[in-house]
């Protein structure tokens, strides 16, 4: 099997290496990849021109007679890779355009969850800042309120607002100076839900879903949760964060409901619903939903699966999800993400990485690559280090354990032998839980 792999961050290197573990996978590309991704069996990264081009990925995989591509970013998915295949023979593993608008607009999702009954927080569309700005004003909901973009936007879209005069801000960033261009041209204003959040991930083949591992997301730049958003600082994965009843509740109220009313509605959802829930003392509430796996919680998920990943997206692709059952180590893992000075702001590349060689020796620890490089001869600073940075969040140090507190431990163990300059990462990865034990409903 010839399989491609889209995709360049940490959770591409996840896919790729759990792939590359399986016997019948003969050759992996990846377009573009990272420096971490190409030292992987059987694997080998490229860029096409030009760069991000959907057509030109397509003649790829025809001309290497590939037999399986991967996505991971949303953006292609959003621009309708998946239809582009059509008719080619070559599998794809992703949804639709009209199916991936779950993500590529919140506006689409949340009047889906409205028309589906399916829970999620009150809303209010607005389609001009002056009615934006007036339902602000008149509504009940308390500050803080949220904000989101329609459109994607890197991950930066989604605002809570703490007074009116931050909710003004973001209102005319979005809609008058279009900072996000037109994905921020139609908002929605919505009421801040309080609990845990907790990421529960699916393969769907549109009739048949299979579920993953619970994970945990950390978008806050520093411990306990403060600072700015990032693209996410590391999250864990233990089977702990959800009761049996909850993860029942998710299945019957949210993920069946939503596979039902998309194939309902003439687009069945096939490939990977990421359900983002907020776990609220009413019960689970959906806060959106990605068309793809979440970066970094497929870090450590992946590191807990058992089966062979091919042969969950061969099921998928037959529509036989129902007949295969998955296998899980009990064991939680850990992502500790190692990011660059200054990042989620301004960063420099080209900072020498060192450590990587005594933690690759590691049990029950692998280091997948972010944002990387290979040093070269001419950038290369020194002689120790084959590896630079590229990128605000780096690595993502990943660690299985027994348990929550050994998985962590383990983590940090190995974030602690790894260096560059103005290298950062949050110390309470997988730990808050452990000392807080918050119950769902308690504020994190
Ligand atoms: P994004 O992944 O950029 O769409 O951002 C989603 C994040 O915004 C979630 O992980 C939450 O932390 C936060 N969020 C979104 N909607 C709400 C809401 N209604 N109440 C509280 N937090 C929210
Ligand atoms: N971790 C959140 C996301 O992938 O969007």
């Amino acid at each position: 099997m010839k399989i491609l792999v889209i995709g360049s961050g940490g959770r591409e290197h996840a896919l790729v290496w759990k792939l590359a573990q399986s016997k019948r996978v003969n050759k992996i590309f990846c377009v573009p990849g990272n420096a971490g991704i190409a030292g992987e069996p059987k694997t080998r990264c490229l860029t096409l021109d030009p760069a991000g081009d959907l057509d030109a990925i397509r003649q790829f995989a025809l001309r290497e007679k590939i037999d399986l591509v991967v996505v991971g970013p949303e953006v292609p998915l959003a621009g309708g890779i998946v239809d582009l295949f059509d008719g080619t023979g070559v599998k794809i593993i992703g949804p639709r355009r009209q199916a991936a608008q779950l993500e590529s607009s919140k506006i689409f999702a949340k009047q889906f969850m409205s028309n589906q009954g399916i829970p999620t927080a009150e809303f209010f569309v607005c389609d001009s800042a002056d009615q934006a700005l007036d339902f602000v004003k008149r509504s009940s909901y308390d500050y803080p309120v949220v904000i989101k973009a329609d459109g994607l936007a890197a991950g930066k879209g989604v605002v809570l607002a703490k007074d009116y005069s931050h909710a003004e801000t973001t209102i005319l960033e979005f809609m008058t100076e279009k900072v996000f261009g037109e994905a921020g041209s139609r908002i929605i204003v919505e009421e801040c839900l309080r609990g845990r959040e907790c990421s529960f991930m699916v393969f769907s083949d549109g009739e048949h879903y299979q579920p993953m591992v619970p994970s945990q997301d950390h978008k806050r730049v520093y411990d306990n949760d403060s600072g700015p958003n990032t693209g996410g600082m590391g999250a864990f994965s233990d089977d702990a964060l959800l009761t049996a009843e909850m993860r029942t509740t998710i299945l019957r109220s949210i993920v069946e409901p939503t596979l039902r009313g998309m194939s309902g509605e003439g687009t069945p959802f096939r490939g990977i619903l990421y359900c983002g829930l907020m776990l609220t003392p009413q019960g689970p509430k959906t806060l959106e939903f990605n068309c793809r796996f979440g970066d970094p919680e497929t870090q450590p998920v992946l590191m807990r699966m058992k089966t062979d990943l091919l042969d969950v997206f061969e099921a998928l692709l037959e529509n036989r999800l129902h007949q295969l059952s998955l296998e899980w180590s009990p064991d939680p893992a850990v992502c500790v993400v190692l990011a660059s000075g200054g990042y989620p702001g301004k960063f420099d590349n080209g900072k020498p990485i060192s450590g990587l060689a005594e933690v690759s020796r590691m049990k029950d620890v692998k280091v997948f690559h972010g944002g990387t490089r290979a040093a070269t001869q001419a950038n290369r600073v020194g002689r120790e280090s084959p590896f630079q940075t590229a990128g605000g969040r780096v690595l993502g140090v990943t660690a299985r354990g027994p348990d929550l507190p050994s998985a962590a431990a383990r983590a940090y163990e190995a974030c602690s032998k790894i260096d560059f300059q103005g290298m950062h990462y949050r110390r309470d990865i997988g730990v808050r839980q452990i000392a807080r034990n918050a119950g769902p409903g308690e504020a994190p």
